[in-house]
């Protein structure tokens, strides 16, 4: 990652998991940040997470959904990361309507105020694996179909494509990286409404019970966070990025039930119990999902660094002082 210094960086997002270990990154390579977050109670944003940059970074408390008042950050920004984003699969099947305002129209809202005061700006938007839903060949890659199978995912879609269409009709200099099951320190810790991964972080920590269903033998793909956000940096300062789409994904895979397994292993606490599947959730889990990272390696020369023993294991560190903060 080459140094910030001097840009101005605006991030979507910015209390969440993954925008606040991004905007700690970017302050620290020399970045002028401004976050962009109303604190949405149904999503991971904890005012805790920027407790250590509170002092070089800007917030601008507001609705994604506003369109006059993101218009009023988007403006000579160099770099704009777009995380804001209603993150629970399960409440897009509740609430579908608040899903599709935020991760749907929001995203118009930014992309279109980028094309109408700063279309010089780079975008970089952040989509999911899920977005792909059961898949049909694997190691799936970036031109795998999209079949998602909840509404989250499919609304993550579509302002996946809205990030393309607005790089070709528009000539924005835009970037979509796909994660998955990202995991580390400033997750949402204390739901399952989130990624699971994190949940059973949480489960352990609290030294409670984590409960995989059937024997957990669907395979998934985690990455720890310090690796997105480095693909986000890269994908952010490179020219070959603009209007494409990248996986960035961890290089091994593990079955649900070896995650758990390691959780409680790495953190020291907590127990793994198996259970029957519960009626419904079979519906919607995709079966084993093995994802490609290539792309991104030979584009950007971006590689995961960190392993799923070394990720537990600075999670475990992070969390020890301030767990009370993220079980509320
Ligand atoms: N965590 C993962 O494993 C994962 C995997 C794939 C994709 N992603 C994507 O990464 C991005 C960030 O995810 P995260 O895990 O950090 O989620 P998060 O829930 O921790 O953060 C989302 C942030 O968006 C804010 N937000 C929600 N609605 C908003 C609105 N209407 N206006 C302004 N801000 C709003 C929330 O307050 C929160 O701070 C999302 O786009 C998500 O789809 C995450």
């Amino acid at each position: 990652m080459k140094t910030m210094e001097g840009k101005k960086v605006l991030i979507t997002g910015g209390l969440g998991f993954i925008g606040s270990n991004l905007a700690s990154k970017c302050v620290q390579l020399g970045a002028k940040v401004t976050i962009f977050d109303c604190l949405d109670p149904r999503s991971g944003g904890n005012l805790f997470n920027i407790t250590k940059i509170s002092d070089s970074i800007q917030v601008s408390y507001h609705n994604i959904l506003d369109f006059d008042q993101v218009s009023q950050v988007v403006p000579e920004k160099d770099i704009i990361f777009s995380c804001a984003s209603s993150t629970s699969h399960a409440f897009s099947m509740r609430e579908p309507w608040i899903d599709s305002d935020v991760n749907s129209k929001g995203v118009i809202n930014l992309l279109e105020a980028v094309r109408r005061f700063n279309p010089k700006a780079k975008f970089i938007h952040l989509g999911t694996s899920t977005q792909l839903g059961k898949l049909s060949y694997q190691p799936a890659d970036e031109k795998h179909p999209e079949f998602p199978t909840d509404i989250y995912s499919a609304n993550k879609s579509v302002s996946e494509k809205y990030t393309l269409i607005y790089s070709k009709a528009f000539n924005i200099r835009s970037t979509v990286i796909r994660l998955s099951n990202v995991f580390g320190p400033k997750a949402s810790i204390h739901s399952s409404e989130f990624t699971f991964n994190n949940y059973f972080i949480g489960l352990a920590l609290q030294g409670k019970d984590i409960t995989v269903y059937g024997e957990g033998r669907q395979t998934r793909n985690v990455l720890y966070v310090d690796d997105a956000v480095s693909a986000m940096v890269l994908a952010a300062q490179s020219e070959e990025s603009t209007g494409e789409v990248f996986f960035a994904v961890g290089d091994e895979h593990f079955s649900v039930s070896e995650i758990a397994e390691a959780t409680v292993k790495y953190l020291g606490k907590g127990k793994v119990i198996y259970t029957d599947w519960p009626i419904g959730k079979k519906a919607t889990d995709i079966g084993d999902a093995i994802l490609s990272n290539k792309k991104i390696k030979k584009t950007l020369g971006w590689s995961p660094k960190i392993n799923l023993e070394s990720g537990l294991v600075q999670t475990k560190e992070y969390y020890e002082n301030c767990l009370k903060e993220y079980l509320r």
